[in-house]
């Protein structure tokens, strides 16, 4: 099974985006693991947010694996512009992708690690048959588009599961959560299984981000 140690991964939308350079250089001062770029595309999540371009500059601002959610429709389209920016990690939904299979394989193709997220109502089920095809899950425990959402508790139970899967079948695999996590759930979605924890205001709205980070850590 793989190192379990909990990863924190600062998601970049609550950041102040008139200083996006100096805010990832900050968090990654203040130990954070990797950078969650999300981008969107008003289609499959209501707002609208960042693409390669961003990516690409924040590629020259920090050795971080820069983990990019793609929270957008017609995928395939643009995994190869996100790589070429410098993705390290490239998420795409379950949801937005009638071709998953092919997706994961093109993102692996580019030489990128695949994850593949699902959103809150959306059955773990849906990941059975690709489940060990992917280097991450990304459990939503929030409806994605917009920062500062209260966790959807059923996403835990979701999470457990999973955990459980991923033991069983020998999986090397991180399970990443995204959506309304604090320092005040954070020993509850660790204690889920959940290994990679996304937080946008948590970390962005904190006046401390060491010690915000370091709160989710655990
Ligand atoms: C929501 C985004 C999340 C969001 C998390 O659609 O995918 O990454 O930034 O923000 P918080 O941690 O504030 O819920």
């Amino acid at each position: 099974m793989k190192d379990r140690s909990t990863l924190v991964a600062p998601s970049i939308l609550s950041a102040d985006f008139a200083r996006l350079g100096d805010e990832v250089r900050a968090v990654e001062r203040a130990g954070a693991d990797w950078i969650q770029v999300d981008a969107m595309d008003g289609h499959f999540v209501p707002n609208i947010t960042i693409g390669p371009l961003v990516v690409e500059a924040l590629r020259k601002v920090t050795r971080l694996p820069l983990d990019v959610h793609l929270m957008i429709e017609n995928a395939d389209d643009y995994i190869p512009a996100f790589a070429k920016a410098g993705a390290d990690i490239i998420t795409v939904h379950q949801e937005a992708c009638p071709h998953l299979n092919r997706s994961v394989a093109l993102i692996r193709e580019l030489g990128k690690k695949a994850g593949v997220s699902i959103n809150p109502a959306t059955a773990l089920e849906t990941l059975d048959f690709i489940i060990g095809d992917i280097d991450l899950a990304l459990l939503m425990s929030v409806n994605p588009g917009f920062g500062g959402q209260s966790l959807i508790p059923s996403a835990l139970e979701k999470a457990r599961r999973l955990s459980r899967i991923a033991h069983e079948r020998h999986l090397a695999l991180d399970i990443q959560m995204d959506g309304g996590i604090k320092p005040e759930n954070a020993a509850a979605v660790r204690g889920a299984g959940v290994n990679v924890l996304v937080a946008g205001s948590a970390v962005f709205g904190a006046s401390d981000y060491a010690a915000a980070i370091s709160s989710l850590r655990g």
